[in-house]
């Protein structure tokens, strides 16, 4: 074992242990996926079912994971490992490390579309009518350099960070980007309500038409949870191994859930009043943010162009930041692992992910249109990897990660995380142990037999 608990890096403090672990939640999962999956899954029911899966199996997960780590003060696929004591409980952290890679070949993806329209918007590109934001898109993304160039550059920076250790790179790099994601966010949605007919964007997000309530809002509101909240895939697991033995559990999960539903919604109501108020369809999918959004600024602001830039600049720097936060964490999963697991350096380890993701972001990019054939289950790569990891193996994760804790580790480890060795009253910590046995379980279990037609 090269880490004792003594030499192992941690945060700093307790704002920056709730900043960086929000900085992995907030993300395009926010600000690109959210608004899209409510989009096409019919607005408020879509948003009314995310709220329940948060609140009924975010947190629980999002604490399981986080009592996991922290008793393993190690990567992720050791802190599990540790805790399986032989047996294949040890699977369910490998399995997270390569869905982390599957996530992170098309999150730098997306990432470096959101550098590329900070660039247009930047070089006053992002104007014109609706068709050409379409083919402007279309065609950036079948460019077979463009989008890996940026694929690159966002790669480096989220390199450096990472390269930067725990406190002085993860950490550092969060408490400056979380509180500028804020501000640019409720600047933003200011805008976007003063908009004539924003009320009919509110209404679709706050207005449930339960008439759209079927198995796919319910997988679709699942998987975005899980998504969102970085479940499933040990990112939590490996954040919780930096916390001190007195940060509060059960606290920082219920602060870090709360800013994430926030930002989704606050993004949600940055980008559908702008999107009523211009007559666009709010369910275009994952084009939405890329294509919709410029037209909307452009249309929006058609008086006061330059207001139109500004805005436009203000919304892509939004979403890298937040995308950023994101990518650190994801890279920081197998970083951790390498290089605690396999004996090298922390540079060497770092840079080794940089590598295969840049291989793996190379090809989900080219997926897209610039080569013809990569493809699986008759999807691109890229869309593929994000309905699997999305919609299934994140989920998966939470669930093995619930019946592994609730069933398997010994009682009295998650009673000491939960109750910081005792010191904290845990008077939760029944309830806590009923949902993660049963609750969390059950329901994605029910959620994924309905999505098949088992039930
Ligand atoms: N939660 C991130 C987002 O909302 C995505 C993510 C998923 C990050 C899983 C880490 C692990 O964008």
């Amino acid at each position: 074992m090269t880490n004792n608990q003594k030499e192992r890096a941690n945060f700093g403090s307790k704002i920056g242990v709730i900043l960086a672990t929000a900085g992995s939640a907030v993300g395009l999962g926010n600000v690109w996926r959210f608004p899209y999956m409510t989009g096409e899954n019919g607005g408020a029911v879509f948003i009314i079912i995310y709220i329940a899966c948060v609140l009924l199996l975010g947190i629980p997960c999002m604490l399981g994971e986080f009592i996991i780590g922290r008793h393993g003060q190690s990567n992720s696929a050791r802190a599990y490992r540790t805790l399986a004591n032989g047996t294949p409980w040890a699977l369910v952290g490998y399995m997270g490390l390569l869905t982390g890679f599957l996530i992170m070949g098309y999150y730098v993806v997306v990432s470096g579309w959101c550098l590329q329209y900070i660039w247009a918007s930047l070089a006053g590109q992002l104007q014109g009518n609706p068709d050409y934001f379409s083919s402007y898109f279309a065609a950036f993304v079948a460019d077979p350099f463009k989008p890996i160039l940026w694929v690159m550059i966002i790669l480096a920076m989220s390199h450096l960070i990472i390269e930067n250790g725990v406190r002085n790179g993860i950490e550092r790099a969060s408490k400056v980007m979380m509180p500028l994601l804020f501000v640019l966010l409720l600047i933003l949605v200011v805008a976007s309500c003063l908009l004539p007919d924003a009320g009919k964007g509110i209404e679709f997000l706050f207005k449930p038409d339960f008439s759209k309530m079927d198995g796919d809002v319910f997988l679709g509101a699942m998987g975005q949870s899980f998504y969102s909240l970085s479940i499933g895939m040990g990112a939590l697991v490996t954040y919780a191994s930096y916390y001190s033995k007195d940060t509060n559990l059960t606290k920082a999960a219920t602060q870090i859930v709360t800013v994430d539903s926030m930002v989704a919604i606050l993004a949600g109501l940055m980008i559908f009043p702008a999107a009523f108020s211009v007559g666009i369809s709010p369910d275009s999918g994952p084009s939405l943010i890329f294509i919709t959004l410029p037209n909307v600024f452009s249309q929006a602001f058609a008086s006061v162009p330059w207001l139109g830039y500004i805005v436009s600049l203000l919304f892509f720097v939004l979403l890298s930041v937040a995308a950023l936060t994101s990518l650190i964490s994801l890279h920081e999963v197998s970083t951790a692992f390498i290089h605690e697991d396999l004996q090298t350096t922390r540079r060497k380890a770092a840079f080794i992910v940089t590598v295969v993701t840049a291989v793996i972001g190379t090809f989900c990019s080219l997926s897209l249109g610039a080569v013809e054939g990569l493809s699986l289950f008759g999807r691109s790569l890229f869309d593929c990897f994000d309905f699997l990891t999305g919609q299934i193996l994140l989920p998966v994760g939470g669930f093995l990660t619930c019946l592994f804790l609730g069933w398997y580790v010994p009682r009295q480890v998650v009673y000491d995380e939960f109750t910081n060795g005792g010191t904290l009253r845990g008077r939760f910590f029944q309830f806590f142990l009923f949902l993660v046995r049963f609750v969390c379980p059950l329901a994605i279990l029910c959620i994924f037999l309905d999505e098949l037609g088992v039930i």
